[in-house]
């Protein structure tokens, strides 16, 4: 059967002040379509798995939001995560219950902050990943076209001239440096990296045995309680003691068997302002305005969010990110955004 595990634990700290630790950005409605990026998420999932084998990895922080969010999901497909041990922890952990109660069961990893334009080519692509490891031992990837030098992505360098649809992958390299990325787009033999995986069960947890074996052993003296009511405690014994270690770095970097398929749908990670910018509407002088009312002389470029459909005047100013919430008004540069996450870190502590 299709199974999905739904990554929900991040912070989204370069989306502040509209993401914030008790209310992160997938539970946000960032784009203005009517529902927040994990509910999106989820419908899109539902397409080729059924709700009741869709799992949602979050912390214990976010349990009231995904239920108040999700109304189809049950208790028992919320992993809640005591501490923050960022994916391959949350991961293993799903696949052993999934295992558990499907042994042949296949999986996909989403996360829960991506924009996708169209959902029936990112369909097509999937279902043949489903189909390629129902029947093989391989973690399928799904690879974007690169267009700048992006050092917040993995990059995967793929077997360029070859005609296959699902291409071995010759290496995969986790935020490489600028240089190296660099060096990468220029070879035009690599693809950036969606985040979304492919695997069966079975596979991923044998993939850690070898390529995590410390976390592997941590985790899989807990198999007989999962899925029971002793679930619980062991999570709260143990989550802790997990490495501290992204999927990329974790099995990524490690693993051999790992398969691409170059995507046919255009995607984009929502990770900062400017990302937001580039896939919603604006208005003639290129502003893109989201919940607010705006009267704009000689402004242009800029992103205008208001938590409460306020009237917003902007005179002179081009390419600023204005974002005004109940306790912050943030205005910086568009050019500045990844500047927002120490600054909300500065902020927290001095105010
Ligand atoms: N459950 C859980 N627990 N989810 C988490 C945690 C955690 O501790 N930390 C992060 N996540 C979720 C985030 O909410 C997001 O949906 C997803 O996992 C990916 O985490 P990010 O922190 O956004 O990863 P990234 O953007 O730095 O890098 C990954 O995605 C890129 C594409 O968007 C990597 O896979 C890169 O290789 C890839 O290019
Ligand atoms: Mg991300």
């Amino acid at each position: 059967d299709n199974f999905a595990i739904l990554m929900a634990g991040g912070v989204g700290s370069r989306f502040w002040p509209v993401s914030t630790q008790k209310h992160p950005k997938q539970f946000r409605d960032l784009l203005g379509a009517g529902e927040t990026l994990i509910q999106t998420t989820f419908r899109r999932l539902t397409s080729f798995v059924p709700a009741e084998n869709i799992y949602i990895l979050t912390n214990e922080e976010y349990h009231d939001l995904v239920q108040e969010q999700l109304k189809e999901v049950n208790d028992e497909q919320i992993v809640l995560e005591p501490v923050m041990r960022n994916t391959a922890p949350a991961v293993l952990l799903a696949a052993l219950k999934i295992r558990k109660r499907n042994e042949n069961a296949v999986m996909i990893m989403a996360p829960s902050d991506h924009w996708i334009e169209d959902e029936s080519a990112f369909k097509n692509d999937v279902q043949l990943a489903f189909e390629t490891c129902r029947r093989e031992d391989k973690i399928v990837t799904l690879g974007i076209k690169p267009t700048f030098p992006n050092t917040g992505y993995g990059y995967i360098q793929f077997e360029n001239n070859s005609e296959e649809k699902v291409r071995p992958v010759k290496k995969f390299t986790e935020k490489p440096s600028l240089e190296k990325a660099r060096e990468f787009l220029r070879k035009g033999d690599h693809l950036w990296n969606a985040g979304i995986f492919i695997w069966n069960a079975d596979f991923i947890i044998r993939s850690f045995s070898r390529n995590q074996p410390e976390l592997f052993s941590l985790f899989e003296k807990g198999n007989s309680v999962f899925n029971t009511s002793e679930e619980s405690d062991f999570i709260a014994a143990n989550y802790e003691l997990a490495t501290d270690i992204s999927i990329d770095y974790a099995i990524l970097e490690k693993e051999e068997n790992i398969y691409v398929i170059p995507a046919t749908f255009d995607w984009n990670d929502l990770g900062t302002w400017g990302s937001l910018y580039n896939e919603v509407e604006k208005d003639m002088e290129e502003n893109a305005v989201l919940n607010a009312r705006v009267l704009a002389k000689d402004a242009s470029g800029n992103i205008i969010s208001s938590n409460k459909n306020k009237v917003v005047v902007v005179e002179g100013l081009q390419d600023f990110i204005i974002v005004d919430e109940e306790e912050v008004l943030l205005l910086v540069p568009k050019e500045k955004e990844q500047d927002i996450k120490e600054i909300r870190n500065k902020v927290q502590k001095k105010f």
